[in-house]
């Protein structure tokens, strides 16, 4: 990816903790950042994963600290900050980026457990973030975090109820601490893309007697693009709300969706 646009996007020296880092987006954002002077503190459940996503960070010069982390754990998120402050001393940028999708069901059909998972891991992974992040940007005076939300989180998403009440509490809560946080020099925003070719959705389970072609190629069908997005796009919408430039953006919701919320 290539954004001429560099004085906007220098992140020279800035420390950024990235959770979910081992695939998609996470890994993505953590490879632009890292490419353009950030520092990385970078969290994942998945291990393997997150070790070839350093290997190959650090074979590019970037300085970069990894530990395995369940973002459903608090225990594990502010073991990510301490992290940062130890070895780098400072939290300049938080992703709280990691997240789950549901299997594809109707509302009804729909248990209590998968609810609960996803809330634990979508809802909490974000709170207990942001909690231990803010406490040391306010201590600071300064700092950015974005939370990954998702179209889901603004607007209706059929068959992914859990998954919409979860992505929607993410904006709520990135509302609310902007709020409350920004006399203290920090800002708070979220992305919301719509479909992207992640791994998240090209391994998503179609329908019984359906491809996963003919799954996207319904997704694409909503979207006034006509097209699924591609992580590079969503990935340079939150490299710009993270810039070090966009010093008067808090508290937004931004939508990455072809137009599918215009
Ligand atoms: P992905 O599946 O490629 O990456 C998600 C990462 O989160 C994986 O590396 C996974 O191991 C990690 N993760 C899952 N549970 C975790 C936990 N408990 N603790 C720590 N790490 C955990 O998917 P993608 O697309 O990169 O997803 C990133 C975020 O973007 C998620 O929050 C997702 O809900 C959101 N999103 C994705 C969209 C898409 O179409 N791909 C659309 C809208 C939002």
């Amino acid at each position: 990816m290539d954004l001429s646009i560099d004085p906007i996007l220098d992140f020279t020296g800035k420390v950024a903790v990235i959770t979910g880092a081992a695939s998609g987006f996470g890994a993505l954002v953590a490879e632009e950042l890292g490419r353009r002077g950030a520092r990385l503190v970078l969290g994942d459940i998945n291990e393997a994963g997150l070790q070839s996503v350093v290997e190959k960070l650090t074979a590019s010069g970037v300085e970069v600290q990894a530990m395995t982390c369940d973002v459903s754990s608090e225990t594990d998120c502010a073991a990510m900050v301490a992290l940062a402050r130890e070895n780098f001393g400072s939290l300049d940028i938080a992703i709280n980026n990691a997240g789950i999708a549901p299997p594809m069901q109707h509302f009804e059909d729909v248990d209590e457990e998968i609810f609960d998972l996803q809330h634990r891991v979508n809802v909490k992974g974000v709170f207990f973030g942001m909690k231990h992040q803010l406490k040391v940007m306010r201590t600071q005076g300064s700092g950015v975090i974005l939370n990954v939300s998702s179209m889901a989180g603004l607007g209706g998403a059929p068959k992914a109820s859990s998954y919409s009440a979860a992505k929607h509490s993410v904006v709520g809560m990135t509302r609310t601490a902007a709020v409350e946080y920004a006399r203290h020099n920090v800002r708070v925003n979220a992305i919301c893309p719509f479909f992207t070719l992640t791994p998240m959705v090209t391994n998503m389970q179609a329908p019984e007697g359906a491809t996963a072609d003919q799954l996207h190629a319904t997704f694409a069908a909503g979207c006034p693009m006509k097209r699924l997005g591609k992580p590079e796009e969503v990935v340079s919408a939150m490299l710009m709300l993270c810039s070090p430039a966009l010093t008067y953006v808090t508290g937004q919701a931004l939508a990455v969706d072809g137009g599918v919320s215009a």
